[in-house]
């Protein structure tokens, strides 16, 4: 009754901003991501009869019951319970090799690990559909860190109908994803709160318009390896996302002057021949999307910057899988 996962977080490059239903986590529009290979939550899950309720411990910190992170562990493993027939209480334990809640998306690998790790530990046997549909109700961009590599998240109807696969294998397409820490402050509004109020900016229906374009559009590049037409099409995705946000009610600012300083930057040296686009999430670091060739530059240019730091570079990676070595 126990067992160890490790999931990838990933990197949209058409986002998952807004629910039409929030019971189900229905995202309002499908999304396509890249998983990352060096942003990596591993999470182990016993239940067990001797358990009087669920206890969590999150990069060594362990979570009142009552706290908001404890309650969210507990209604998902609720989930697997009741999928497992199981009554038990669970033993949590979980780590990020990377810092939480500053736009790096540990909600998608904190809830992929869970949700595969629980669903080991409680001894069902599900598809990786199955996987995804679960993990969503976790954290909608979870899902699509459980198929390997480049992912689209259909946004469906139904419970059943909205879930994750796998558009290539993590080997399709050498892109690299060179994360910019620019600060370990911690975001006021997180995205699953931050996405209700996605519907109340005046462009949201625009965006909405034109998103069906856009994702057969990335769909396209991708397969082609067209890196210009698709890096161009990543970093207006995400200037537009954060449009939406600032222009919400209640506006959301995710930017520091550090996010704006580097976003600029990336322009200018890609005006002068180093081919870069980024791309912001819930948070102030930055991904920046580049080929293998060009790291070492980009990365010399980076570390140059006292705003910078810390840099994590990241390739394509497999989705979420069981491990040998349990936390505990
Ligand atoms: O799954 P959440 O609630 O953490 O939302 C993720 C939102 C973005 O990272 C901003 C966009 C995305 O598609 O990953």
């Amino acid at each position: 009754m126990k067992a160890t996962a490790i999931a990838p977080s990933n990197v949209a490059f058409i986002k998952y901003w807004g629910r039409k239903n929030e019971v189900l986590r229905l995202p309002t529009n499908g999304s396509i991501s890249m998983n990352l290979s060096s942003l990596l939550t591993t999470t182990t899950v016993e239940f067990s009869s001797n358990l009087q309720q669920d206890a969590v411990e999150i990069n060594g910190q362990l979570f009142a019951p009552d706290s908001a992170e404890a309650r969210r562990v507990t209604s998902h493993l609720e989930r697997v319970r009741q999928q497992a027939g199981l009554r038990y209480s669970a033993r949590v334990v979980s780590e990020n090799n990377f810092p939480a809640s500053t736009g790096l998306s540990s909600s998608a690998s904190g809830f992929a690990a869970l949700t595969v790790a629980a669903a080991a530990a409680a001894g069902l046997n599900l598809s990786e559909k199955e996987l995804s549909i679960l993990a969503r109700q976790g954290s909608g961009s979870a899902c699509r860190s459980i198929p390997d590599g480049f992912v689209e998240w259909l946004d469906g109807d139904t419970d059943e109908s909205s879930f994750s696969m796998s558009l290539h294998p993590h080997t399709h397409w050498q892109l690299v994803d060179v994360v910019a820490v620019v600060s370990r402050e911690k975001k006021e509004v997180g995205s699953s709160q931050g996405q209700l109020a996605a519907a109340s900016s005046p462009f949201f229906s625009v965006r909405l318009s034109r998103l069906l374009e856009k994702l057969s559009r990335a769909r396209a590049l991708l397969k082609q390896r067209n890196f210009t037409d698709l890096g161009e099409l990543i970093e207006a995705e995400a200037v537009e996302m954060h449009a939406i946000m600032l222009t919400s009610t209640p506006s959301l600012m995710y930017w520091l002057p550090a996010t704006v300083k580097i976003m600029r930057l990336i322009r200018k040296w890609r005006s002068e021949g180093l081919e870069v686009y980024f791309s912001v999430n819930t948070g102030q670091d930055v991904h920046l999307i580049c080929r293998p060739d060009d790291v070492e530059t980009l990365t010399g240019r980076l570390r140059d910057l006292p705003e910078v730091s810390n840099l994590i570079i990241n390739t394509p990676a497999p989705g979420t899988r069981l491990a040998e070595q349990h936390l505990f």
